[in-house]
């Protein structure tokens, strides 16, 4: 694994006010349309909420501190991706997306892109490193793939793209800042979904992107700003408060991830699974190269539908829904939606922070009923 060192300490501390004598330890969320503005406009003070918020100026600067960027932050990860893939792009350019990563990612460039002229090309994760990038504006992955969790190798990747004159932006929402740093690792910007591992409580939908690159960074902040696609401060608050303990959590669910991963992999019922921290998995030796962590999503194929819905309605500890990253542990068959190409009986299973044993014991039971 790649340098683990401390985000334990920074993860509860990044964004804090310095505390004043007699002030709020904690600082609240800052419910306002607008603040006082007098005489000429100067951009050293806030001005209207749509421009500028302190509670996300803190939840910013902590998200900033754990990117090793500048942050902006977004309604939902949705929102975050669209900044990415519209403020900067022009009508000719080509843009560069998974064609097995998150399908509204996707679906966003085909329905809201191409008809003002963008290019969108959709290349599966394994061939991406090998594309030919001449003329491409912008490459935009996630990485691991989500469900089949493919890794690639952001620092090579990075270097195909700029050598050409592309720009690199890493969908980093499974891992987390914590995870992996994609902008330590060549890329220029880092996105992520923080409805998931990032706020970790299931309560909330929200979206960051960061850069080192000041007119990008401009040109998504000019973009929050005049779509008006700004996060609610109740949800910045949130997220800044669920921030505090994403170190523990991530060590809870990926240690419990290895243990499930290693358990299922032996399982006679499962016909094939990928997790990034199996060393048979063909992600494994890009994931140690540039991974602090092996993350907590599993996919494992059960061979069929009815196979895949009989366990999900036996296991007990599972919550069946359609997100990752939460506390609680939580599956679904993937194929339900019809928009991954994956197989009938393909479960995506995210692991929460629930104990280990227990949920190998849960897990071993729903698995027995298929095979009786
Ligand atoms: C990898 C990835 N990126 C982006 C998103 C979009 O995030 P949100 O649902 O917060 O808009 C998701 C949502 O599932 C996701 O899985």
């Amino acid at each position: 694994m790649t340098n683990k060192s401390s985000f334990a300490s920074k993860v509860i501390h990044a964004g804090l006010a310095k505390v004043e004598q007699g002030k709020p330890f904690m600082q609240g969320p800052t419910f306002t349309s607008t603040f006082h503005l007098s005489g000429d406009v100067d951009n050293d003070f806030h001005q209207y909420a749509r421009f500028h918020n302190p509670t996300w100026d803190a939840l910013e600067t902590a998200i900033g501190d754990l990117e090793d960027g500048k942050a902006i932050t977004f309604p939902s990860g949705m929102a975050a991706g669209a900044a990415v893939m519209t403020s900067f792009v022009k009508s000719g350019d080509t843009i560069v997306l998974q064609s097995d990563g998150y399908y509204a990612t996707r679906a966003y460039a085909e329905n809201f892109l191409e008809k003002f002229g963008v290019i969108v090309r959709l290349v599966a994760t394994q061939d991406i490193l090998y594309q030919d990038f001449t003329d491409v504006r912008l490459v935009f992955i996630e990485t691991p793939s989500n469900p089949l969790l493919d890794v690639v190798d952001i620092k090579e990747l990075s270097e195909r793209v700029h050598k050409k004159g592309g720009l690199l932006a890493i969908d980093n929402t499974t891992l987390t800042p914590l995870g992996q740093q994609p902008l330590s690792l060549g890329a220029d910007i880092s996105m992520c979904s923080d409805t998931k591992a990032f706020n970790g409580h299931s309560d909330v939908l929200f979206g960051h992107v960061a850069t080192r690159d000041e007119k990008l960074y401009d040109a998504m902040l000019l973009w929050r700003k005049l779509s008006g696609n700004i996060p609610g401060p109740m949800e910045a608050w949130l997220v800044h408060r669920g921030l505090a303990s994403l170190d523990m959590r991530l060590e809870r669910m990926t240690n419990n991830a290895q243990k499930i991963a290693e358990f299922l992999q032996q399982h006679p019922v499962v016909k094939m699974i990928r997790y990034p921290g199996l060393k048979s998995d063909p992600s494994y030796a890009i994931a140690c190269q540039q991974m602090n962590h092996f993350g907590f999503v599993i996919s494992f194929d059960l061979g069929d539908k009815a196979k895949a819905d009989s366990f999900l309605k036996n296991a007990n500890c599972l919550f069946e829904a359609t997100s990752f990253g939460g506390m609680h542990s939580m599956a679904e068959r993937r194929a339900r939606w019809g928009t991954d190409n994956v197989s009938q009986g393909l479960i995506r299973l995210s692991v929460g922070c629930e104990n280990a044993e227990e949920l190998i014991q849960d897990l071993q039971q729903a698995l027995q009923k298929i095979i009786r």
